[in-house]
């Protein structure tokens, strides 16, 4: 489907400062996290409102494992908590939540809860949020690499036939539009192994409010950065 003039049809963010928001206002790591989750309702709120069709966040990253076992079972909670409280106003909305990332290292608890989130939104059709959760760019393109390098071994495809659109399609993402704009708060102007391959030709903002601040209006704010980039494609300007 078209998208609205102006309005990119995919936004990746990368929440970033949760931790730095806490400590800013005397809290402890886990309250920047729960009021995270008010940001991210709010973008997914903000997205289908502006007609944003894809909505990727970067909820939970490969080398997130590596923070304390609290802070790790804390952000699991949150999610299993949020799925809970929110998958209604979800369908309602009609968002659709697809995740992408690893599953195999979850609790059977949390992979419940994915499952049931992507099943009771299967129908939404507005707008598609991929939550990246057990992430990592590198591992996807690993995995897609393995993928179709079994094809080839077994003689479906000849070595010759890898095109970019065979990568493309397998990957996490899938039939997903690249991402138009991509986002990181706090101010950290890096990638951190996010969307490597899709985000190829994204335009890139990095707002310096903490994820916790970055609310409706922020999210407002940076449709019109966007809008006023020049898009070129590697292609020369348009008199
Ligand atoms: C980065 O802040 C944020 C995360 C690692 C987790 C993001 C998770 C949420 C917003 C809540 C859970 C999400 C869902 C979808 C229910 P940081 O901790 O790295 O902040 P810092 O860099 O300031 O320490």
């Amino acid at each position: 489907m078209e998208n609205k003039i102006g309005i990119p049809t995919h936004i990746a963010i990368i929440m970033d400062g949760n931790g730095r928001w806490a400590k800013a206002h005397g809290k402890e790591r886990y309250e920047g996290h729960i009021e995270g989750v008010v940001s991210v309702k709010e973008a997914i709120r903000s997205a289908v409102r502006r007609g944003v069709r894809y909505l990727t966040l970067y909820a939970f990253s490969t080398e997130n494992w590596g923070r304390p076992i609290e802070e790790v079972d804390a952000l699991m909670e949150l999610f299993c908590r949020s799925v809970t409280n929110e998958t209604d106003e979800l369908v309602a909305e009609g968002v659709r939540v697809r995740m992408i990332g690893r599953r195999d290292r979850f609790s059977e608890r949390v992979r419940e809860h994915l499952l049931s989130i992507e099943e009771r939104t299967a129908a939404g059709e507005k707008l598609t949020l991929l939550l990246a959760f057990d992430y990592s760019s590198r591992e996807e393109i690993t995995r897609a690499a393995k993928c179709i390098a079994e094809r080839v071994a077994a003689g479906e495809i000849a070595a010759s036939e890898v095109s970019e659109q065979m990568v493309a399609e397998s990957l996490y993402t899938a039939g997903v539009p690249d991402p138009d704009l991509v986002i990181r708060t706090s101010g950290e102007c890096r990638l951190s192994n996010f969307l490597l391959w899709q985000a190829s030709y994204a335009e890139f903002y990095f707002p310096e409010v903490m994820w916790p601040d970055f609310r409706a209006d922020e999210f407002d704010h940076a449709l019109e950065v966007y809008a006023s980039r020049n898009r070129r494609f590697g292609l020369v300007a348009k008199e």
